[in-house]
C-alpha cells in the first residue's frame, strides 16, 4: 500500500518547458536572437541515439535552434577537439553538449576540457564544478538539478533538513550534495564504502539514490515521511517477458513509508532534458550580458 505522494516527472518537466518556451519568446522580442544548442554524438550506440533525438526534438519544442553533428565512431580524438574548438567560436552556438560515452580511443576528459565553460550546458567543465562548489553562478549538471526541482515541488524550503545522498559521482553525488547544501541542508554523501548504510540513510528527511544498482535503498531504510527521490534507471530482465526498468529503490516499500517519492520512470527522468535547456537559456543570457531568468 502507498501512502507516499507520487512525484510526477514528467508533469513538472512539462511545466519547466512550458516555461522556458515563455521566456525564449521573450529574449526573441527584447534581443532579436535565438539561443542554440549543439549536440555532439560520435557513434552510434542505441541509447544515445535516443537522447539525442529527444534533446533535439525538445530543443525545437521550446523555441531554441537544435544543431546535430553526428560522426562515425571511427571520428579521431583531433578531429573530435576541432569541432568543439569550432564550437566555441561560433556566436550562434550557446550550448555544448557532447554524448557520453565517447568511444575507447578517444579521450573523454580531454573532449569535455575542451568546451567552453560557459557553454557547458553539462556542467562537467572544472570550472562549472568549482563555481557551483564556491556559489558563484555556474552552469550545473542536468540530473542534480532536476532532482532538486523535484524535491522543492514538495516541500519548498528545505532548510535545517537532514539529507542523505547515496552515490558519489562526478555527474550525480557531488553536485547535489553542493546544491543541498546551498538549500540549507544538512549533507551526507553515503557511498559503497559507507559502513552500517541502513542507519545513515534511516536519519534522512530527504534521500536521493544514485548508486545506479535495481532496487538497493530497502523499505525498512527509510524513515517515515521522508522525502524519496530515486536517480537510477536499471534495466532488469524479466525472465520470459521484456526487461523492465527499474530505480535503486525498493519503490513499493518505500512508498508505504516516504511522505513523497518519485517513481522510475516518470520521475527524474524526464527533468534532465527539461534542465538542460534551462541551462542553454541561462548561457545564451550570461553569454549576451543579459539578466538570466532561466
Ligand atoms: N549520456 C547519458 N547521459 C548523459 C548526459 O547527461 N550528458 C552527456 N553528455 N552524455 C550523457
Amino acid at each position: 500500500m502507498s501512502g507516499a505522494r507520487i512525484i510526477d516527472g514528467k508533469a513538472v518537466a512539462a511545466q519547466v518547458r512550458a516555461d522556458l518556451k515563455g521566456k525564449v519568446e521573450a529574449l526573441k522580442a527584447a534581443h532579436g536572437f535565438t539561443p542554440g544548442l549543439a549536440v555532439v554524438l560520435v557513434g552510434e550506440d542505441p541509447a544515445s541515439q535516443v537522447y539525442v533525438r529527444n534533446k533535439g526534438q525538445q530543443t525545437k519544442e521550446v523555441g531554441m535552434n537544435s544543431i546535430e553533428h553526428k560522426l562515425p565512431a571511427e571520428t579521431s580524438e583531433a578531429d573530435l577537439l576541432a569541432l568543439v574548438d569550432a564550437l566555441n567560436k561560433d556566436p550562434a552556438i550557446n550550448g555544448i553538449l557532447v554524448q557520453l560515452p565517447l568511444p575507447k580511443h578517444v579521450n573523454a576528459e580531454k573532449v569535455l576540457n575542451s568546451i567552453d565553460p560557459d557553454k557547458d550546458v553539462d556542467g562537467f567543465h572544472p570550472v562549472n564544478v568549482g563555481r557551483l562548489w564556491v556559489g558563484e553562478r555556474a552552469l550545473v549538471p542536468c540530473t542534480p538539478t532536476g532532482s532538486l526541482i523535484l524535491a522543492k515541488s514538495v516541500q519548498e524550503s528545505l532548510s535545517g533538513m537532514d539529507a542523505v545522498i547515496i552515490g558519489r559521482s562526478n555527474i550525480v553525488g557531488k553536485p547535489m550534495a553542493a546544491l543541498l547544501l546551498r538549500e540549507n541542508c544538512t549533507v551526507t554523501v553515503a557511498h559503497s564504502r559507507t559502513r552500517d548504510i541502513q542507519s545513515v540513510v534511516k536519519l534522512a528527511d530527504l534521500v536521493v539514490a544514485a548508486v545506479g544498482i535495481a532496487e538497493f535503498v530497502k523499505g525498512d531504510w527509510i524513515k517515515p515521511g521522508a522525502i524519496v527521490i530515486d536517480v537510477g534507471i536499471n534495466r532488469v530482465e524479466v525472465p520470459g517477458g521484456k526487461a523492465k526498468l527499474k530505480g535503486d529503490v525498493a519503490y513499493e516499500e518505500a512508498a508505504a513509508v516516504a511522505s513523497a517519492i518519485t517513481p522510475v520512470p516518470g520521475g527524474v527522468g524526464p527533468m534532465t532534458i527539461a534542465c538542460l535547456l534551462k541551462n542553454t537559456l541561462q548561457a545564451a543570457q550570461m553569454q549576451r550580458g543579459i539578466e538570466v531568468t532561466a
